[in-house]
């Protein structure tokens, strides 16, 4: 349960855990074994444990009920933070601006960052430009987690640089097409600001336009991998959702069905529930989001534990839906588990919940249905892996460079 601190000293009955070497914490094993490093320390320790990651005394956090609870605890236990250098990556734009074979990876990473810049914030590019922000933000993500060194060398000063060209990419492209105000873009990018408290100058309107793509490129094109990837692996379920597709006569592929276009409204989609199955599964098991960072604002205690002032907490997405107590299988691919009466009880904290949950929510769910509807109905695949092996950061990816054949659809 959780508790305020009445005044008791905050370094009594910390969680289990290693704080590591001096300033460097265990940064360094963290940067080497990636998402390794929590499922290690998870299997040690438990739910609840302490760590020292990028300059920050650091507690990790997972399971249904604590992350149920400290989610709805924004803003007075805990406040949106991440790690140093991601933080300050987000906050340096802020600053600056006021504001026949397919590679698997690099194509979906192009193709969702061109529909985020087109379909979110007006922004269609010519093709020279829309590589170079897909190779800057590529950066980005690359060196989300790293040590904050701003040195010619270090990851982090390598993301500050792609940072900075994709600003000012973004403010020249809006120079050129002649927009002055946010009424000229699309109604999303005003809602997010104003749910920023932001008063919207024009740099604001530049880093708005930054933090879009990123957060609805990225994680997209992450999802939309493992959308292949377990496609691939389980033929009976691309079959099960074809008879789905087919009872609404949806599995004819576009040329000989012109009302496919029309069909394919959001309310049709959402009547899909094996779609919606398979749509969350995906998401359950590869959430693109591993964890939701906060800083502690007043020290409380958690299940015995004391959770000090001023730590760094990371609530853990993945490691919660993967040990999940009501499932005898978490690890497993099962969409149907989704059809049982009790699904709302299972855990999926993949948009995170609360207020500072993900408001892009509805667009990751038409787009990524859109993608799952229009493969099966369009083509046959195979991967050059049959099981690839996954990383699971900074996004889920494949480890290896996987490429794919598309094979049209005769029906
Ligand atoms: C499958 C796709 C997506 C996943 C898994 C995802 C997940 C998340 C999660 C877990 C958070 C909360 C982070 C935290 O607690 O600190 C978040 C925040 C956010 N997401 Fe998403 N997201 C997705 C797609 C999108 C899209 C498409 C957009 C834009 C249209 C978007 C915009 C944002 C923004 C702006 C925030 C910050 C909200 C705030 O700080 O108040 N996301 N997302």
């Amino acid at each position: 349960m959780i508790k305020q601190n009445s005044g008791r000293d905050c370094t009594e009955n910390l969680p289990p855990g290693q704080m590591g070497l001096p300033i460097l914490g265990e940064s360094l094993q963290f940067i080497y074994k990636k998402a390794k490093f929590f499922d290690e320390r998870r299997n040690k320790h438990g739910h609840i444990y302490k760590t020292h990651l990028f300059g920050n005394p650091t507690i990790r956090i997972s399971g249904k009920k604590n992350l149920e609870k400290l989610f709805a605890a924004e803003n007075k236990l805990l406040q949106s933070a991440y790690p140093t250098s991601v933080r300050t990556i987000i906050d340096r734009i802020y600053d600056w601006c006021r504001s026949s074979q397919v590679t698997i990876f690099s194509e979906l990473h192009s193709m969702f960052l061109e529909l985020a810049s087109v379909s979110l914030v007006s922004m269609d590019m010519p093709k020279s430009e829309k590589t170079r922000i897909q190779t800057l933000y590529h950066e980005i993500t690359d060196n989300l987690f790293t040590l904050p060194i701003n040195l010619p060398g270090f990851g982090f000063h390598k993301a500050l640089k792609a940072k900075e060209e994709l600003n000012n990419l973004f403010r020249n492209r809006i120079k050129r097409d002649g927009k002055t105000s946010c009424e000229q873009f699309p109604a999303i990018l005003e809602t997010f600001y104003k749910a920023q408290n932001s008063d919207f100058e024009e740099d604001d309107l530049v880093n708005g336009i930054f933090e879009l793509i990123f957060n609805a490129g990225e994680t997209i094109s992450a999802s939309a991998i493992c959308v292949l990837c377990h496609l691939s692996q389980y033929p009976r379920v691309v079959e099960k959702l074809r008879d789905e597709l087919s009872s609404v006569d949806l599995l004819t592929p576009p040329e000989e069905n012109n009302n496919d276009v029309v069909n394919l409204k959001p309310e049709v989609l959402n009547k899909l529930s094996y779609l919606d199955c398979v749509y969350k599964e995906i998401l359950r098991i590869s959430p693109a989001i591993g964890g939701s960072y906060r800083k502690v604002l007043q020290t409380f205690e958690l299940e015995g534990y004391t959770i000090p002032k001023d730590w760094t907490v990371v609530l853990g997405i993945r490691d919660t839906h993967q040990t999940e107590t009501q499932l005898s299988d978490p690890s497993v691919f099962y969409p149907e588990r989704w059809l049982d009466d009790d699904s709302s009880k299972l855990s999926f904290f993949t948009f995170a919940s609360g207020p500072r949950r993900c408001p892009g929510k509805g667009y990751a769910s038409l787009v990524l249905k859109l993608f799952i509807v229009k493969l099966c109905q369009q083509c046959d695949f195979t991967l050059s892996e049959k099981n690839p092996e996954m990383v699971a950061m900074p996004t889920p990816r494949p480890k290896n460079n996987l490429t794919g054949k598309f094979i049209s659809r005769k029906v």
